[in-house]
């Protein structure tokens, strides 16, 4: 029995083991995977035959923690806010909403929302745009340092194009996110990191993009950027920087675009501009519901895997519609669907996890191997599903669009569901 807070030592029952090299994932049906007193994974394997350990939590299958490669903690209160397309939503629903978090006592109300939705879903590792006020990014760190929660979070950089209330200047800017590395980038054995978050490049002026460039190399810290979501954007992007030979060149241009630097959408990209993402070394934030949501599009998969590009699922909460790995898997299908591209619930498990890890840099997650985290997810699966064998349990644990919160949420081995 797992207990609320503990750290857990062992854990016996079917493990979905994700591939290191590719998406595939390994169904072993009677597992047991240790774990050291610093919550590391001693050993994974076939439970031995006299194994004394009892089964964790019957009914269910363990993997490694799902990994949100891209998600909105200000957003959170503004699911389902149906304003869209992406400019008119921006506009009426997220930055009026983004505005409330300057009041200390709301923004930590969707601070605890956030958190409690990140665990019920049994994301371990998050890369979090908080809002581009310094005080709510500040404690958004504090609380999720305290959750005990795996994150990547950083200050929505915008100097322009948004109104006064979320409009930071960038010498403040510039200012905070300094202090903000200083206080939380490596907390605790690199649980916790700081990612230069440039919104997109509508919000951001040159200058601002530059010394954010500058920042991110001087530290050697990843970036993360909205890319090529929607059409206006694109004219409107194609309009401000005349000078530049396409999006990905605005950010090129400016110091942000490199092999630690995760674009999130990339729908509108050509083959010239995929190759060139590949050529860069950029990661993939793949965020299907959200392109559903709001009309987007949907992305080609196949355009970055092809090319060995790395690519993670991104919830987009507050345009995607769920904190849910799954419900963003199961988006992933529809897309893959819409476009034509053949994909599979394993393949869709394994960016969900060793995927997103590799594409936010985090090697010490995604998987279930010794020396790694033990950050792990106990999901239900319905009973007769192991009897049909993986596919149909990778099915169930991607597709089902009605399933439940997870049963347990482990990060570091520290129960936390
Ligand atoms: N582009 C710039 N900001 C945002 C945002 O908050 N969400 C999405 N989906 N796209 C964006
Ligand atoms: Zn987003």
């Amino acid at each position: 029995m797992l207990r609320l807070g503990e750290r857990c030592t062992a854990v016996r029952g079917p493990l979905i083991c994700p591939a290191a090299d590719g998406p595939r994932l390994t169904l072993i049906e009677d597992g047991l995977i240790t774990l050291d007193a610093a919550g590391h994974i001693n050993s994974v394997g076939p439970a031995p035959a006299d194994c004394a350990e009892p089964v964790t939590a019957p009914g269910a299958v363990w993997l490694p923690g799902f990994v949100d490669t891209h998600v909105h903690q200000p957003q959170t209160r503004i699911i389902g806010s149906g304003t869209g397309p992406l400019l008119a939503w921006l506009e009426r629903s997220v930055f009026p909403e983004e505005a409330r978090l300057a009041d200390p006592e709301y923004a930590a109300e969707v601070t605890d929302e956030f958190i409690d939705a990140l665990i019920a879903h049994g994301t371990t590792t998050s890369v979090v745009y908080g809002s581009s006020l310094p005080p709510a990014t500040d404690a958004l760190f504090a609380a999720l340092a305290e959750a005990g929660l795996r994150a990547d979070v950083g200050l929505t950089l915008m100097d322009q194009g948004c109104p006064p209330p979320v409009c930071v200047p960038d010498a403040v800017a510039q200012a905070a996110s300094e202090a903000l590395v200083e206080r939380w980038h490596g907390h605790d054995g690199d649980r916790l990191r700081f990612v230069i978050t440039p919104r997109f490049a509508l919000s951001c002026s040159r200058a601002q993009m530059r010394a954010a460039g500058d920042l991110a190399e001087k530290h050697g810290l990843w970036v993360q950027t909205h890319i090529a979501e929607n059409a206006a954007e694109l004219k409107a992007v194609a309009q401000a920087f005349p000078e530049a030979r396409d999006y990905l060149a605005v950010y090129a241009d400016h110091g942000l675009a490199g092999p630690r630097t995760i674009l999130a959408h990339c729908i509108w990209f050509d083959d010239a501009a995929w190759d060139r993402v590949a050529d860069l070394g950029c990661t993939v934030s793949h965020c299907p519901d959200s392109n559903f949501f709001l009309g987007s599009g949907a992305m080609d998969l196949a355009a970055p895997t092809a090319r060995g590009v790395r690519v993670g699922l991104g919830s987009d909460v507050g345009a995607g519609r769920s904190f849910s790995m799954r419900q963003a898997a199961a988006s992933a299908w529809d897309a893959a669907r819409v476009r034509g591209v053949a994909v599979s619930a394993e393949a869709l498990l394994w960016h969900a996890t060793a995927g997103g890890a590799a594409a936010c840099g985090r090697p010490e997650v995604g998987r279930l191997a010794a020396g790694l985290a033990g950050d792990l997810v106990a999901v239900d699966v319905p009973h007769y599903t192991l009897e049909r064998g993986p596919k149909a349990v990778y099915e169930a644990l991607a597709f089902r669009r009605d399933a439940e919160p997870v049963r347990h949420t482990v990060v570091q081995g520290r129960v936390l569901r």
